[in-house]
């Protein structure tokens, strides 16, 4: 099987005064694409430090990360743009919807990041993505309007409207009701049959079952990496 993003060596070191913080102490995986996968682990442990450089948000200090065939560890700023608004969607526990625009606003927003941006077709794009989560009775609400399950779903439009080949998700569920915790993982599996890659990152053992590959990080190691 070929890898969507196969990764080697990482390592991410923080200095912190005298002292060297290894938040990914050399960490191997691959991803195939179409895998549901849930990251686990104690807090501390380097989940969203490995899920904010994957999801091009930052670099690490060492290693290889090689993305669609592509070497991208050690990408400049515009390239990682490029690939933060073409390939991968992020999913974060506190949603980080803009207050002030509408629902529809922010799920057009990724789009309107791209090169040569067309308003008309980003808010097309927005309508079917908040379609498919269940959200286009809300297009004009604001999200302290909505729930935190809807705004989850929102969350999730907002990270599918690019097409993108994969989706991180750390700790989506949080802040949700068990009731929103169902339909939040219901809705992240289902992306699963449209090709779209998951990694699901949580501390929740009964969250990160719902997956079919689960990897245990600990002290920024992988510990365990099985399928069920
Ligand atoms: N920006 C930072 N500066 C210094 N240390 C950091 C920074 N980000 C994370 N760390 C440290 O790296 C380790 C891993 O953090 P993190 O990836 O957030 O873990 P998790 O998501 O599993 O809780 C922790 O010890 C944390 O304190
Ligand atoms: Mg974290």
């Amino acid at each position: 099987m070929t890898s969507l993003i196969s990764i080697r060596g990482l390592r991410k070191t923080y200095r912190m005064g005298d002292e060297n913080v290894h938040a990914l102490a050399g960490v191997d995986l691959d991803f195939a694409a179409g895998e549901f996968v849930a990251i686990l682990g104690p807090s501390g442990s380097g989940k969203s430090t490995l899920m904010h450089i994957l999801g091009f948000m930052d670099t690490p200090s060492e290693g290889s990360i090689v993305f669609e065939g592509e070497e991208v560890a050690r990408l400049g700023a515009d390239r990682r743009a490029w690939y933060r608004s073409n390939r991968v969607g992020f999913v974060f526990q506190s949603f980080n919807l803009l207050p002030r625009l509408t629902v529809l606003e922010n799920v057009a927003l990724p789009l309107l990041y791209r090169e040569r941006p067309d308003a008309e077709a980003a808010a097309a794009a927005a309508r079917v993505a908040l379609e498919r989560v269940g959200m286009s009775h809300r297009l004009d609400h604001r999200p302290g309007q909505l729930s935190g399950g809807e705004r989850q779903r929102v969350a999730i439009a907002r990270a599918i409207v690019g097409s993108p080949a994969i989706i991180f998700a750390d700790e989506p569920t949080g802040n949700l009701d068990v009731r929103n915790v169902d339909l939040v993982l219901d809705l992240l599996g289902s992306l699963i049959q449209e090709g779209i890659t998951v990694v699901l990152v949580t501390h929740d053992l009964s969250v990160a079952e719902r997956a079919r590959r689960v990897i245990t990080m600990r002290a920024g190691l992988v510990q365990e990496d099985r399928q069920r």
